[in-house]
């Protein structure tokens, strides 16, 4: 009885120092910092360069539907002003992430920071504090020109005081952190320039690299990383699930003309509620549509993937 008593009195303490020490470990792993390089990158105040970027936020790459706290594209309508100043709270299970203030204001955006580090943010996934960013983004292989007029319109906006709250992570939210979350960067060297036009080379670019329609139409688990085919759909994305784009027979878009694609982006979000940012994609000319739609022609036909 008594030595039973001493091996219980000595598995508490062993499990209690594992504990403690995976605690410890799990705290410490909070705020590692990263290196990686500073993008040559430096803003224009040129207006065609500024007037490039401003698409890009409101348009394809969509920046304004993460990076504002209000319901933008009703505002815009309206022609009322719209920030981008943060503070959108993406409830995950993880805990509550915020998008933050991107707008020049010193103390609560991103006044302080230098062109480079913007950029070393969003290609390279570091803080300019050297922490990781959490991949929300897709723009790591945009181009040197485009992220150039990215940060050359965010410097010309008005800087709007907006503090946003800190992250909220819960206990798996920091386990994840310690050891999951790391910095994402590109694959290869990022193009200095992209054509413009409506080849599916462009189409691409705009798909993968800045619009982002993979992530959501390609099943992935909870960690984010991919299960199905590229673009078959079969994720579901709060309580929506994604169709399929690729030419198969099975695909939503199988026998959709390239009038018939154009057509519906211009009619904007049909299902309510839907979590695609229709209304900033709907801002995309035709060009950059069609590209998209020559794009979606060449990938690999692949059945829709079965539920769960
Ligand atoms: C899908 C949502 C989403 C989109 C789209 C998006 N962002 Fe973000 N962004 C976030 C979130 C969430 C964070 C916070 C990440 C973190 O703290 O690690 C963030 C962080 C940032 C940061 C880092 C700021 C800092 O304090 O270090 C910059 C810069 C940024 N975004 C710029 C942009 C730009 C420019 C665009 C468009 C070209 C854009 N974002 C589009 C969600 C988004
Ligand atoms: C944030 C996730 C998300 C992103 C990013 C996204 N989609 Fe979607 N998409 C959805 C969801 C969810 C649906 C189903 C609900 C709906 O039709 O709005 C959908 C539906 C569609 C449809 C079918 C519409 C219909 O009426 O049948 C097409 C076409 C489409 N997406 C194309 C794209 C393209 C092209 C891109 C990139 C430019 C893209 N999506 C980016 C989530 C997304």
């Amino acid at each position: 009885m008594r030595r039973l008593k001493k091996i219980l009195k000595w598995t508490g303490i062993a499990l209690l120092l594992l504990v403690a020490t995976i605690v410890l470990v799990v705290l410490c792993r909070q705020n590692l910092h990263y290196s990686a390089p500073y993008p040559d990158i430096t803003a224009s105040t040129d207006s065609t360069v500024i007037e490039r970027g401003k698409h890009l936020v409101f348009g394809p790459a969509h920046c304004i539907n993460c990076h504002n706290n209000s319901n933008p594209d009703s505002l815009i309508e309206k022609g009322l002003p719209v920030s981008l100043s943060g503070g959108f709270a993406f409830r995950l299970p993880v805990g509550t992430i915020y998008s933050r203030n991107i707008t020049p204001d010193k103390e609560t955006g991103i006044g302080n920071f230098t062109d480079s580090q913007i950029a070393r943010a969003l290609r390279y996934g570091v803080h300019p504090d050297g922490t990781a960013v959490y991949d929300f983004m897709p723009f790591h292989n945009m181009s040197d020109e485009d992220l150039r007029a990215v940060i050359s319109y965010l410097r010309s906006q008005k800087p709007v005081s907006n503090p946003v709250p800190s992250h909220e992570l819960n206990t798996m939210g920091h386990l994840v952190k310690a050891f999951l979350i790391k910095p994402v960067g590109p694959e290869g060297t990022p193009p200095a320039s992209v054509k413009e036009d409506s080849t599916a080379a462009y189409g691409k670019y705009l798909a993968l690299s800045v619009a982002e329609c993979s992530s959501c139409h390609t099943k992935r688990d909870l960690s984010g990383a991919y299960l199905g085919e590229p673009f078959a759909g079969g994720n579901e994305i709060e309580g929506y699930m994604t169709p399929n784009l690729t030419p198969d027979s099975s695909g939503r878009i199988a026998r959709w003309t390239q009038q018939d694609f154009i057509a519906r982006f211009r009619k904007g979000r049909l299902v309510p509620g839907s979590p695609m940012p229709w209304n900033a994609f709907g801002r995309m000319s035709d060009t950059e549509l069609k590209a998209i739609y020559n794009y979606l022609r060449t990938v690999k036909p692949a059945k829709t993937p079965t539920l769960h």
